[in-house]
């Protein structure tokens, strides 16, 4: 069934927010389960429909999957299948992320290649070479990737750019390779950190999680462990950028603000006041934002995903900003989205212009991927009148009650059928 989300304009955002963990860890966190055979358990997981995709995958490959609110078990029999080609892995980008662990245990991985958002064109050359430096072959074939290796080794591999998925496959493969591998220019991302502690938990050797070198001495076998997602810093940066735009006073919980260095920073700039502690922060805004500039990068730099977000807050501002985004090259689609609210917006390659206005106006939008969801939803909270946000399926995909939240918090908005 097809919903919409409809939102009202004018509510100030006030009170507390607590954050679950991170999309984009707990799915890969999934997919390192496989490197174990028995019972892995994870925590802190958020109820989000990536989910049970991921579930599904698991199960295709002969692990049993077990959600349970926020914990999720995975049993790993000894033997599984290295064939992870059906419907359930094209639904969602994040699937790729068995590659690594299967090519490391199966001897042969066979992935389909991954939907998912809208962003870009997304090949996997980096995931590949770095399994092919390993002793693996790939090829891509009939719509899958497949890897083969009898055994890995380790190796030396540099990334020319450092992929979050790319780093993550390489990982998986090479805590079960013969050897040392050494990853440079590796992700730094703080659900990479999450994973190698995992994989630390599980009996892996790596040192320099965090940093963007990786030593990583492969072992023989992995044992499994009990873990504890950590928390989602784009949607703790979602929730920051709906207070300032609202001019509200939010706190959110759960969310180390160092992960969350540079979003706070800018909106600091845009004129909020941000206070931090020890697992949260409180941002309150009380006046019309002023334009500032943003970039987005890998970490630590500014989020791709919370691009939209600085979009969102550049479109009410006084002045004008410059958003370029470095990482996906279709991501500003959600411009055109935010021209129907009025936006002033004029793109130049990978360069937005955004002239600030008063407010916006309601009407019927489209979300072309998750984060674009959140941050029309976003807009919508400060345009004038009604606004449809249509294709909400993108946003449950990364926002656990999304609706339910923002309703706590004091926004107009409900979920109605399309
Ligand atoms: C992950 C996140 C996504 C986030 C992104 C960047 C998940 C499920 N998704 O995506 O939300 O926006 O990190 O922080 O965790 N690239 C190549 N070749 C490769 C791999 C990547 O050219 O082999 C390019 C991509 O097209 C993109 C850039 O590198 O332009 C970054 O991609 P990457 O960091 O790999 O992002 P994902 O892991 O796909």
């Amino acid at each position: 069934m097809k919903e919409r989300f409809r939102v009202s304009g004018g509510a100030r955002l006030q009170g507390v927010v607590k954050v679950d963990g991170a999309k984009n860890s707990v799915l890969k966190l999934m997919a390192a389960a496989l490197l174990a055979e028995g019972t892995t358990t994870l925590n802190n997981c958020p109820e989000i429909l990536d989910v049970p995709l991921m579930q599904k995958v698991l199960e295709g490959l002969g692990c049993e999957v077990q959600l349970d609110g926020p914990t999720v078990r995975i049993t790993t029999p000894k033997k599984i299948s290295g064939n992870a080609d059906f419907e359930a892995v094209r639904q969602f980008r994040a699937s790729v992320a068995v590659l690594g662990p299967l090519t490391a245990r199966c001897g042969k991985a066979t992935v389909a290649l991954p939907g998912g958002d809208a962003i870009g064109s997304r090949p996997l050359d980096m995931h590949q070479s770095g399994l092919e430096k390993m002793g693996a072959t790939t090829r891509i074939h009939h719509g899958a990737v497949v890897a083969e290796a009898e055994q890995l080794h380790g190796a030396k591999i540099k990334l020319d750019f450092p992929s979050v998925g790319a780093t993550e496959n390489i990982l998986t493969a090479a805590v079960l390779a013969e050897g040392t591998t050494i990853l440079d220019n590796a992700a730094r991302e703080p659900e990479i950190t999450d994973l190698c502690e995992m994989l630390i938990a599980m009996g892996a050797k790596i040192e320099g999680a965090g940093t963007s070198t990786l030593v990583i001495e492969g072992q023989k076998e992995l044992h499994p462990t009990e873990h504890n997602v950590v928390g989602d810093r784009i949607v703790a940066g979602t929730w920051a950028y709906a207070a300032a735009m609202t001019r509200g006073e939010v706190t959110v919980g759960g969310i180390a603000p160092r992960h969350l260095h540079l979003a706070l920073e800018k909106l600091k700039l845009a004129g909020a006041d941000v206070e931090t502690y020890d697992n949260g922060f409180r941002v309150r805004m009380d006046k019309r934002p002023e334009a500032v500039d943003y970039q987005t990068l890998p970490f630590p730099g500014f989020p791709t995903d919370l691009q939209p977000m600085a979009i969102g807050i550049a479109a009410i501002a006084q002045g004008t900003s410059v958003i370029t985004e470095n990482v996906f090259e279709s991501r500003f689609r959600f411009v055109d989205e935010m021209q129907r609210l009025g936006a002033d917006c004029s793109i130049d390659g990978h360069h937005v212009a955004i002239r600030g206005k008063e407010t916006l106006s309601s009407t019927d939008v489209w979300s072309s991927d998750i984060r674009a969801g959140a941050g029309l939803v976003l807009a919508g909270l400060v345009a004038e009148g009604e606004t449809n946000v249509h294709d909400v399926y993108h946003i449950d995909r990364g926002y656990p009650q999304f609706v339910e939240k923002l309703r706590s918090l004091g926004a107009d908005i409900e979920r109605v059928a399309d």
